[in-house]
């Protein structure tokens, strides 16, 4: 018996043995769709993506180029998360008109928001052009020669291939280069705000739930598509109209089961499933632990004044939401991580590869390339740990840093470029610093500056600081900038950027903020870009091959799905529970119960809103309920990653069943490994989403535009 376990375990086990992922639309025929067809799935590929008809994708724009959103009427209404329209909903609040605390719902079209900048792309066609990208790349060429020539066929392949005016063509490379796409797109631009929970409702649980499960949280929001009269992309004006849809989704009354068959459509931002162990080695044990350790300071300090000053909790909730989300994913990564033991499963796979490299006599072109990782990831160590420290500090987290930077590139740009590039960038920096500045607390950044820096001079490797930094003290330097600097006023940053490039230069050159940034990037760009540059580059000509291995010396029918690069993916699987440890087994849905289980009156997380719970108390749920009970959130078995935000999930017919926003804790290190035993995604049940719309915010307005659906009790639509 167990011989024969151990002998099938050889065979069956591909170098891949990993279930998951973020697969092409265009490309499903054949293996995903039996996949799919075997776990539930009614509908054809054709029916999620096609050319010529209307199909799934139809309905799926990128929501300014970061989530994913879907189109739910014929009027070019537009779902996505609350935490996706973050931003938008933030700038629209105002003391007296907080749409964060207590929602915004547009009861006629003439009450929804515009929303200068805010963008939905569409895609319209994707299209294999792989030879024509790698024409000519001669292996002989060198890899800087290679990525040349590249760009150029990418250039050409970008300006010569058909589109209609107002489309734009994009390519982006797959499967680390071994694989070229060109996507055909439309890009919307009038964009408003259709409706928002209050963010006890869209953001209930806030930080403390983030990336957990059992989870409550609303985080849904909406908006509209305008359109010119043509039905095309146009900037915002009066005169648009909403936008007609080829496609939108149906919505399904009938809710989930375990076990029942979901699909995630949506555009899912950076993964790195093949990376080598040593890769990961470095992101556990030094990459995260610096991240986490620089964003603990920063969100300390925002913390302690956003729980002080409400004036500070509007200007910062959006700023502290950003940094507080990934230094807590990087943490439940690491953790993820280490208990997978990730690591050693890639170490496995790579001695798999090896002996198949050995087997197949590919040792000329392939055995080289684990050595070199090591080589290579060793010594781009403390150069990576350099950078990190570099981008957290100067560009993330300290704004007077990344403002003064801004102005740093602006002479490079004066330098390299001329005046008439400075002065276009320099408008449009002015731009948008009179907004960022009307968020920006003097005090807040002034400790976080001095927080940050004392970190950055104990702990980037010496040899690649600043001379003034071998020395530092943190807090005379942030009171001599904090008080001297134009950078922590809109009116002085304005005063320094007039005038002529010279003139201008000459006065950043006198401020302290900016002879600081200068001589943090200054050594940046001198001790570590280069040399950092020049390893990563040979790291990822490396990775491109390591692929290539993977693709050639695979078994045929290996799932070897490409990295997520913000493309349109289709990811796919059940309602799942999970059992993250012994003797503790999660249910796959959540109810209004446990809102109101984690229900603190008052507190900034879990508050209640009144009329929710007076709707609880008298289980006024319509037709959104269930058994009684009013379903919240589920998870599912989909491959997901940031950027899936606002996706859709999808039933076995095509119908709406819930909106992705979220990932487990145990399971968020599936950007670099998915483990099926623990990874999950969490969705809102859209029944939720439609509850808080109808009975919470009376929009009833939105709900009469959808199209509500009960595909498992019957085929009919439900009369409105
Ligand atoms: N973790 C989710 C994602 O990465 C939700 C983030 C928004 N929520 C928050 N509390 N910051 O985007
Ligand atoms: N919350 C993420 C997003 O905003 C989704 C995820 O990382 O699972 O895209």
């Amino acid at each position: 018996m167990k011989i024969f376990k151990t002998l099938f375990i050889l065979v069956s086990f591909p170098l891949f043995a990993q279930q998951g992922g973020m697969w092409i639309p265009s490309l499903l025929e054949g293996m995903n769709v039996t996949e799919m067809t075997n776990l539930g799935m009614k509908m054809t590929a054709k029916d999620i993506y096609d050319v010529n008809n209307a199909s799934l994708k139809d309905a799926i724009p990128h929501f300014n180029g970061g989530c994913t959103s879907e189109v739910i009427s014929p009027n070019g209404l537009l779902l996505t998360n609350h935490h996706c329209g973050y931003g938008q909903i933030q700038s629209h609040s105002t003391l007296e008109h907080d749409y964060l605390e207590n929602g915004f719902w547009a009861k006629n079209m003439k009450d929804e928001l515009p929303n200068p900048g805010t963008t939905a792309t569409f895609i319209i066609k994707i299209e294999d052009v792989t030879s024509k990208i790698l024409a000519n790349v001669d292996q002989s060429l060198s890899e800087a020669e290679k990525q040349k020539k590249i760009e150029e066929n990418m250039a050409e392949v970008v300006k010569n291939s058909p589109k209609e005016t107002w489309q734009e063509n994009r390519v982006r490379t797959f499967y680390e280069g071994n694989q070229y796409m060109l996507f055909v797109v439309e890009t919307y631009k009038d964009v408003r705000l259709v409706g928002a929970p209050p963010s006890s409702i869209g953001k209930f649980g806030s930080d403390t739930d983030n990336w957990v499960w059992p989870r409550h949280t609303g985080d849904f929001s909406m908006f509209r598509i305008y359109a010119d009269k043509n039905n095309r992309p146009a900037e915002y004006s009066e005169e648009n109209v909403p936008y007609k849809p080829k496609h939108y989704l149906p919505i399904s009354l009938d809710g989930v089961a375990e076990d029942d068959f979901t699909l995630v459509f949506g555009f899912p931002g950076t993964t790195d499933e093949y990376l080598p162990s040593v890769a990961i080695e470095q992101v556990i044990n030094t990459i995260n632990p610096a991240r986490i350790a620089i964003r603990d300071a920063a969100l300390a300090i925002q913390d302690k004044y956003m729980r002080a000053d409400p004036q500070i909790k509007i200007q910062y909730a959006s700023k502290y939401a950003r940094i507080a989300n990934y230094w807590k994913k990087w943490r439940g990564e690491t953790l993820g991580l280490k208990k997978s033991d990730a690591a050693g499963i890639k170490k496995r796979q790579e001695n798999k590869l090896t002996s198949e490299i050995n087997k197949k006599g590919k040792q000329q072109e392939y055995a080289n390339i684990l050595p070199q990782f090591e080589k290579f990831y060793s010594e781009i160590e403390p150069y990576a740990l350099a950078r990190e420290y570099f981008l957290e500090t100067v560009l993330r987290n300290v704004e007077l840093l990344r403002t003064a930077y801004q102005t740093y590139q602006l002479k490079q740009i004066f330098e390299n470029r001329g005046e008439q590039s400075f002065n276009d960038r320099r408008d449009n920096l002015l731009a948008s610093l009179e907004n960022q500045y009307k968020d920006f607390n003097k005090q807040v950044d002034s400790e976080v500056f001095e927080a940050l820096i004392a970190l950055y001079a104990k702990n980037v490797p010496q040899q690649f600081l600043p001379n003034s930094f071998k020395n530092l003290n943190a807090e005379s330097t942030a009171s001599n900038i904090y008080e001297n600097s134009a950078f922590v006023k809109y009116n002085s940053v304005k005063n320094l950027l007039t005038g002529n490039a010279e003139e201008v230069i000459s006065k950043l050159e006198k401020d302290p903020g900016f002879i600081l940034v200068k001589e943090m990037a200054d050594s940046y760009f001198e001790k570590v870009d280069p040399k950092y540059d020049e390893l990563n580059t040979n790291i990822s000509a490396l990775q491109r091959n390591y692929m290539k291995a993977l693709l050639e010396l695979s078994p045929k029918d290996a799932r070897i799905f490409p990295n997520a690069n913000s493309t349109l993916r289709v990811t796919y699987g059940k309602v799942n529970g999970y059992s993250p440890a012994d003797a503790v087994y999660y249910e796959p849905v959540t109810h209004l119960e446990g809102v109101m289980e984690k229900y603190v009156p008052g507190d900034y997380e879990f508050d209640v809103p009144k009329k929710l719970i007076e709707l609880y108390n008298t289980k006024d749920y319509g037709p959104y309920g269930e058994n009684g009970k009013m379903p919240v959130n589920f998870i599912g078995t989909n491959h997901t990653t940031g950027g899936n935000s606002g996706s859709p999930a999808i039933d076995a017919n095509g119908n709406l069943i819930g909106l992705n926003f979220d990932r487990v804790w145990e399971g968020t290190m599936s950007d670099y490994y998915y483990d099926p035993a623990l990874s999950r995604n969490i969705m809102v049940d859209i029944r939720y989403v439609l509850f808080i719309v109808d009975k919470y915010a009376d929009a009833k307005n939105l709900i009469n535009e959808m199209t509500l659906v009960h595909p498992k009790k019957d085929k009919r639509k439900i009369k409105k």
